[in-house]
């Protein structure tokens, strides 16, 4: 049984938590985005560990977290755009892939081999752990491979039922969706990833208008396969009608919603608020999951800011399971 422990209780861990870390254990750590699974991200053994729990397919690389810019600095080659994102944005959901210095000891297996690192600064309790172990933590979503990513505690518990896993549990994450991924090349900012991050709001910081990793972003994020993020039940995107037995995963007001057949709805925003809907968009995917619904239809949700976030990975929750790789 995977051991929870309640956030008000953190500090009096903090000391056994790193001696876990130190040993190349695993810890379930809460971020503003969704939970993570955390490990040594010097430790070979440990980040093997990570992929081994998540049954993970394939090496991707992995995130890297760290407790403030000075760590990153360390770990990444910062050039003035770097800090200029950082210094907008950080703590905060976006991840920086920059060049990787190999002399600060990341193992391989986090970075992939690549020659850069994906380094993120986040909000929350995360930090304090990293600041009390000294290391940077690799960390994926804590959820099996190609699964909805946790945004609770208990989520967590139910990925890893027969695990021994340590969760800090903060409740649920204030954002609910993964970062936004940039990565930066001779003064361009390219976003492998959309997120909480718009490319609107990089904008308005670097002046720069950031392009579009294209949907076969497979080379740069090898992470991003086509199916990822999908609950067992089949989704329909884009629907304004919902067959009998279904779920309904709604978005806004909704007038005509009354000629709707569905057996459980879960409205992700009554007021139409992208921030809100993202921050419920996993939790009412595995509630439907856990009601064992088979079909879920899914509302319209508008293709602007966040929006481009919550219909990336509702698309990649929707897409044929045998994609992936
Ligand atoms: O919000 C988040 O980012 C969460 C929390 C736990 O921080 N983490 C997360 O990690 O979503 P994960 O492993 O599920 O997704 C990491 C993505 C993958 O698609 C991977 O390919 C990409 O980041 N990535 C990591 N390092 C990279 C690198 N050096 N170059 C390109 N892509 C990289
Ligand atoms: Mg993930």
């Amino acid at each position: 049984m995977p051991k929870l422990i309640p956030i008000d209780e953190l500090n009096a861990e903090l000391d056994a938590i790193c001696l876990q870390i130190a040993a190349g254990k695993c810890i379930a750590v809460p971020t503003e985005t969704v939970y993570g699974l955390a490990a040594d991200a010097s430790n070979g053994l440990a980040v093997a560990r990570i992929f081994e729990m998540k049954g993970r397919p394939k090496f991707n690389p992995l995130i890297c977290h760290v407790s403030d810019v000075e760590m990153a600095r360390q770990i990444g080659e910062f050039d003035p755009l770097a800090e200029q994102l950082a210094s907008a944005f950080w703590p905060g959901p976006l991840t920086l892939v920059l060049p990787l210095r190999q002399e600060y000891g990341i193992h391989p297996l986090v970075s992939a081999n690549l020659g850069t690192v994906g380094l993120r600064y986040p909000v929350g309790p995360a930090t304090k752990i990293i600041a009390a172990c000294g290391k940077p933590l690799a960390a994926p979503s804590a959820n099996r491979s190609g699964k909805i990513s946790p945004t609770t505690a208990q989520h967590v518990v139910r990925e890893f039922p027969e695990s021994d896993l340590t969760v800090i549990d903060n409740g649920a994450c204030s954002m609910g969706i993964e970062s936004t991924i940039v990565k930066l090349e001779s003064g361009s900012i390219r976003i492998l990833r959309p997120g909480s991050v718009t490319a609107e709001m990089i904008e308005a910081a670097t002046g720069i208008v950031p392009e579009v990793a294209g949907s076969n972003s497979d080379i740069e994020a090898p992470g991003m396969m086509a199916s990822h993020y999908a609950p067992n039940a089949v989704l329909r995107l884009n629907q304004s009608t919902c067959p009998k037995a279904s779920g309904l995963i709604a978005f806004g007001p909704g007038k005509d919603r009354d000629r709707c057949e569905a057996v459980e709805t879960i409205n992700l925003s009554e007021t139409g608020d992208l921030a809100e809907a993202a921050s419920r968009l996993y939790g009412a995917l595995s509630a439907l999951d856990e009601a064992g619904i088979e079909t879920i239809s899914v509302e319209p949700i508008p293709l602007t800011g966040l929006g481009v976030a919550i219909n990336d990975r509702l698309c990649r929750a929707a897409a044929p399971k045998d994609d992936i790789t």
